[in-house]
């Protein structure tokens, strides 16, 4: 059979933990695949940086949206970030002309899953999202797949690592929520602008997804109440533990009488709760289904390698997928009201 073709555009934490995985599971993904994967283009700023893995097979490309437009690919990884240009328009780009994409790109869907979406499905060809949301966990799998028939009720969880690890480490070493910052960036869980994700946004994009697939709803991120952790003291995680709690950021969508209620905000939870236990850059996501009951994943929330892992399921689910096959339901399709959070006070 023969190669699928890919380009990566983006190779920072994720691209580049993600070309290193290709090319030492070459083989093993091959035979799984029943076709190679070949990387045949990249893409990012700096052309000279070393990436610690050879990719001098590969046309680089110092534009992304021109790797989109003139590169040989059946499928475009986008692993650059953020919610405008350049990405939108390589991702628009590679899908108007017939690519299959796969994006980690949560700010990118929140803003313009839907209409990234439906040129997919004009086109016929797929966009995978998987690392979008809590990483390595295949929570968009469980969605789009494995809970098909049931009616969802309430999605909740800790959907944001950096948020996760700042919180445990203070409160395990009681560092400062600066330092906690910076040690976070260094091991490459945040975001480029670590605001997104201390302020909520970042978990605001992937809930809006949740969501969405969830509830059948529109994508609607700026309809969510939302607060960070960027006020959290070591004062306020030992209040809370005193009390028998402890301090998490969630992100929660629930079904109420009057549509879908979506909120993120720090939450004391329970000492002795399950979300109460998940550490550091774990993520967790807790799923209230009618048929199946209560379903809850955990499992590394960001990070090159587990944010890659989700990455290649998504290319290895192309490669193995017969010509015009689609997983439904399509994103952000608007089916229910959703309704603004307003806070009780
Ligand atoms: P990085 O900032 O580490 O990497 C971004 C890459 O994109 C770099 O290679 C950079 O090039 C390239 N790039 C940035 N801007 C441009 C531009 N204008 N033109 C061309 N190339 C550009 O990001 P991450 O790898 O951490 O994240 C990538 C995506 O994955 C984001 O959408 C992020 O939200 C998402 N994600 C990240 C996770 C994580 O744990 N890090 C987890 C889940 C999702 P250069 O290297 O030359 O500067
Ligand atoms: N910055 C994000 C986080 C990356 O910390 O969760 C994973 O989406």
């Amino acid at each position: 059979a023969h190669a699928l073709k890919i380009g990566i555009a983006g190779l920072g934490t994720v691209g580049a933990s993600l070309a290193r995985i290709l090319n030492g599971r070459h083989n093993k993904l091959a035979d799984i695949c029943g076709r190679p994967i070949e990387i045949v283009a990249v893409s990012a700023r700096d052309p000279d940086k070393d990436r610690g893995v050879d990719l001098s097979g590969a046309t680089f490309y110092a534009d992304p949206v021109a790797l989109a437009r003139e590169a040989d690919i059946d499928v475009f990884v986008e692993l650059i970030g953020g919610e405008g240009d350049p990405a939108l328009s390589a991702v628009r780009e590679a899908l108007s002309r017939g690519c299959h994409a796969v994006t980690a790109n949560k700010a990118l869907l929140a803003r313009h899953g839907v209409e990234l979406a439906g040129i997919a499905e004009e086109k016929g060809v797929l966009l995978n999202f998987e690392a979008a949301v809590a990483g390595g966990i295949p929570v968009i799998k469980a969605m789009r797949e494995s809970l098909t028939g049931n009616s969802i009720t309430r999605v909740f969880g800790i959907l944001n690592g950096t948020c996760n690890y700042i919180l445990t480490e203070m409160e395990r070493c009681g560092l400062s929520f600066e330092d906690c910052l910076k040690e976070a960036q260094r091991l490459g869980y945040a975001e480029a602008d670590p605001t997104f994700d201390v302020e909520g946004n970042d978990t605001a994009h992937k809930l809006a997804l949740l969501t969405s697939l969830a509830f059948g709803t529109r994508i609607a991120p700026d309809d969510i109440y939302l607060e960070g952790i960027s006020n959290i003291t070591i004062e306020d995680i030992r209040a809370a533990a005193d009390l028998g709690f402890r301090i998490k950021l969630l992100g929660v969508a629930q079904r109420t009488d009057s549509g879908i209620e979506q909120r993120v905000h720090p939450t004391m939870v329970p000492k002795d709760s399950v979300i109460a236990q998940v550490d550091g850059v774990t993520n967790a996501v807790a799923i209230d289904a009618d048929v199946l009951g209560e379903l809850m994943m955990s499992g590394p929330g960001a990070g090159g390698d587990a944010t890659a892992s989700a990455v290649m399921g998504d290319i290895a689910d192309i490669a193995k997928a017969r010509p015009g096959h689609q997983h439904g339901p399509v994103l952000g399709r608007p089916a229910v009201h959703l309704e603004t959070y307003e806070r009780a006070r």
